[in-house]
């Protein structure tokens, strides 16, 4: 079983659309199907920073949900450029934490994902996205569960059982981002049961019937099915195709008729 009773897919725009304009374009027209469902599926837009009170003003009262693609660790202070997730606090509900490509590109390590991590969860009307997932060389030497399990176990090292309510960790192999080459759902499957039994030795067995597991990595309305109808899957983390409005809107359709079924 699911941890929750709605499927939660989290759109992440990543540095897209570069044109406030095309943001709030895309957004009305993502609404109507985002809004639909929402007993069946809880919709969050992770758009860029600048875009996001814009949004915000588009999704009103619509029940879709605002999310940030990133927060730093501490609340206020000299830090110039960061984002604390005070800031966040009341106009965002949700924020990803430890996306791969910061990892990447920025050199976010375990430790700063679990500061990221404790600092938006001491805000209490934010939930959290924490992102882990092996990369391509892991996957191919048979080394991924080691890299998901040290990832997991570190980003919750300040976390307690308190806390599973608002987390969800997003499973997401490097080597499917943006590929177009989609994790095998068996594939998918082994690994979100094992972020479950790590979380539960991390932080307990409560929190990891309660914790949420998404699978990211080349979603799409021709996949989001095997993924969604998976065991302990509670939805995706779609990049790519949450850019575009009709498959965007399709993944939702599909994925309440999924959990409408249940
Ligand atoms: P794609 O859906 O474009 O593969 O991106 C996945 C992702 O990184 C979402 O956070």
């Amino acid at each position: 079983m699911a941890a929750a009773e709605k499927a939660l897919l989290a759109a992440n725009w990543k540095m897209n659309p570069t044109d406030g304009g095309a943001a709030l374009e895309l957004v009305n027209a993502i609404l109507p199907a985002a809004s639909s469902n929402v007993d069946q599926v809880e919709v969050a837009l992770f758009p860029p920073f600048p875009w996001l009170l814009g949004v915000a003003e588009v999704l009103g009262e619509s029940g879709v949900k605002l999310g940030a693609q990133d927060c730093f660790w501490e609340m206020s202070g000299a830090y110039t450029g960061e984002v604390s997730p005070k800031m966040l606090e009341g106009w965002c509900q949700w924020v990803l934490v430890g996306h791969s490509e910061r990892r990447a590109y920025l050199g976010e390590t375990d430790a700063m994902v679990a500061k990221k991590v404790a600092a938006a969860l001491s805000c209490e009307t934010l939930s959290v996205i924490m992102c882990v997932g092996e990369l391509d060389e892991h996957y191919v030497s048979g080394t991924g569960s080691e890299v998901v399990t040290t990832q997991v176990k570190a980003g919750l090292s300040s976390c307690s059982a308190d806390d599973s309510a608002r987390l969800v960790i997003a499973y997401e192999p490097v080597w499917a981002i943006g590929t177009g080459k989609s994790a095998d759902p068996e594939h998918a499957y082994k690994t979100m049961r094992l972020i479950r039994r790590v979380v539960g030795e991390t932080i307990g067995a409560g929190a990891a019937r309660q914790v949420r597991v998404l699978y990211g990595g080349s979603v799409n309305a021709g996949n989001v099915q095997s993924y969604v109808e998976l065991p302990l899957c509670d939805g995706c983390l779609i990049g790519g195709a949450s850019l575009k409005a009709d498959e965007f809107s399709e993944i939702v359709r599909v994925t309440g008729a999924v959990y409408g079924h249940r």
